[in-house]
């Protein structure tokens, strides 16, 4: 993590911008996040994403969108990618990891080496390092991160912040989390309610979902984050993409 520097931030008030968006609506942050930033973009994967994909093309049809591609994803996903991209016509800039990194790891220990020594090594190289490329191109980001996704980790996610793990000293890269104080019963009741393309594996038990290999199904009244790296601490399960997440753990 680089320190921002004084003049970098100078000009943002982003407490300021918390506290005037903390009692509105996703699609008011979004129609604010929107207006604010030319170079701003929804990372997309799953439920909660294509929601916001719905509400910001309702508010701009020129919405960019991006998806990280681990190689490791459902068939489901990746079809699902792709009907989201003709439901709403537009383009979805889909990220790869480095060929040599991922050759160099999987050489090195094989195709599952996360279920021996956790799962941070993989998810920097097929997911971070995309990630930090991207971001490095825009000045804010969208995620569909919900504070009770997880207590542990997202109990404390802000509508908006300066995401510092991915900031570099002199240009700050602002983050909005529009449906942090969404419920998953909310999400669910949207998608049903205005006919939003969803995963089809969410039909099977699955809640939320990440590569194949690192996401199984729940059982009635499991949380829905026990099926992400189910082998790994509760707390550990923020694979990198928002670490600062992890420093607000208390
Ligand atoms: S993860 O860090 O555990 O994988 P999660 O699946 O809960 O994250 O998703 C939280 C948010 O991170 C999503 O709403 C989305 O904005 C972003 N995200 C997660 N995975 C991806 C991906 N593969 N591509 C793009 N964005 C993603
Ligand atoms: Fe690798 Fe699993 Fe992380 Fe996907 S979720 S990048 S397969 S460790």
């Amino acid at each position: 993590m680089t320190p921002l520097t004084e003049q970098a931030t100078a000009n943002l008030d982003i407490p300021g911008l918390e506290a005037k968006l903390l009692n509105q609506s996703p699609q008011k942050i979004l129609q604010h996040a929107l207006s604010l930033f030319d170079t701003i973009a929804i990372s997309f994967s799953g439920a909660e994403d294509v929601v916001l994909i719905d509400m910001a093309a309702k508010i701009n049809r020129d919405i960019k969108v991006f998806s990280l591609d681990t190689g490791r994803l459902h068939p489901e996903t990746y079809q699902f990618i792709d009907r989201v991209r003709k439901h709403y016509g537009i383009p979805i800039e889909v990220m790869y990891p480095d060929t040599a990194q991922v050759e160099g790891l999987v050489t090195a220990k094989g195709l599952f080496s996360f279920y021996e020594d956790g799962h941070k090594e993989c998810c920097d190289i097929r997911k971070v390092a995309p990630l930090r490329r991207k971001l490095s191109t825009l000045d804010a980001w969208i995620t569909g991160q919900r504070q009770d996704q997880n207590p542990s980790t997202r109990g404390k996610v802000p509508v908006v912040q300066i995401d510092t793990a991915f900031s570099t000293s002199d240009r700050p890269l602002i983050k909005f989390n529009p449906l942090s104080y969404w419920t998953s019963a909310d999400v669910w009741m949207y998608i049903r309610s205005y006919d939003v393309p969803y995963n089809p594996l969410h039909e099977r038990g699955f809640i939320s979902i990440g590569c194949e290999p690192c996401t199984r199904h729940v059982l009635p009244n499991q949380h829905e984050r026990e099926g992400r790296w189910w082998w790994e601490d509760a707390t550990k399960k923020e694979c990198g993409l928002h670490t600062i997440n992890l420093n607000q753990v208390s």
